[in-house]
């Protein structure tokens, strides 16, 4: 099974890919989290995209689509895969068409700005793994500290009030576009199907929602 997860920043497509990966045992590829990783180790890519994040800007097509192309060559991606914040934009979407990068489903997580900000205000992480946790809507068994390692959790250096509202400006200009572009793609033949799942209902009603939307 192939997947898209698509929403705004918060809206909680990293915790819904958790969730799927398990489910399905299927890889997520975290576009957000091979960045921040490549920054924490001081890449040459994490160079480069360091201060582009930190503004809640978006980092290059060409590095992102080079970047998508090498991981999905791996062997776990050989049933499948969940791409969370993949493509981002138009010109990732029509890369991702032109490299025949099949896709079975395009899930759409929608939430509120107004939310989103006090969201990620609370939100820690779990750098290495990618587990995501919310001080009061999702919290760790031990509060600061991730459930399966037991290491410290961390604040994403994006998730300051005003890198917050660049984001959601970048993600209604830029990313918002796809919505209409893949509910048209399909239409078509062959074309992934689209499913709109309401993301400000509960962190488990909304893994209920998108597991009976693909059984259906
Ligand atoms: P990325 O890491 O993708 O960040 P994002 O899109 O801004 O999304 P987030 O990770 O903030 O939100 P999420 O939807 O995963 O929500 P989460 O599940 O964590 O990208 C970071 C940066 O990298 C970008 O700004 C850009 O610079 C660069 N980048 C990445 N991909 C790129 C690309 N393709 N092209 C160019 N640049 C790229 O949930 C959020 C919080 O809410 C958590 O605390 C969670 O516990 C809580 N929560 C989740 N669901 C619920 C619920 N139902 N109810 C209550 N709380 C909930
Ligand atoms: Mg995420």
């Amino acid at each position: 099974m192939r997947i898209i997860l698509l929403g705004s920043p918060g809206a909680g497509k990293g915790t819904q890919a958790v969730f799927l990966s398990k489910h399905y045992n299927i890889p997520q590829i975290s576009t957000g989290e091979i960045l921040r990783n490549a920054v924490k180790n001081e890449t040459p890519l994490g160079k480069q995209a360091k201060d582009i994040m930190q503004r809640g800007e978006l980092v290059s097509d060409d590095i992102i689509i080079s970047l998508i192309k090498e991981r999905i060559l791996e062997q776990d991606c050989e049933h499948g895969f969940i791409f969370d914040g993949f493509p981002r934009t138009i010109a990732q979407a029509e890369a991702t068409l032109k490299e025949n990068i099949q896709i079975d489903h395009v899930i759409e997580i929608t939430a509120n700005d107004d939310d989103i900000i006090k969201r990620l205000s609370g939100r820690r992480v779990h750098l290495a793994s990618g587990r995501v946790y919310h001080i009061t809507h999702n919290p760790p068994q031990n509060p600061g500290f991730d459930d399966v390692t037991g290491e410290k959790l961390v604040q994403r250096d994006d998730d300051k009030e005003t890198t917050i509202k660049n984001r959601l400006n970048v993600y209604h200009e830029q990313t918002e576009p796809l919505i209409d572009f893949y509910q048209k793609l399909s239409r078509t033949n062959n074309a992934p199907k689209y499913h709109k799942i309401d993301g400000m209902q509960a962190v488990e009603k909304v893994q209920n929602d998108i597991i009976k939307n693909l059984a259906e």
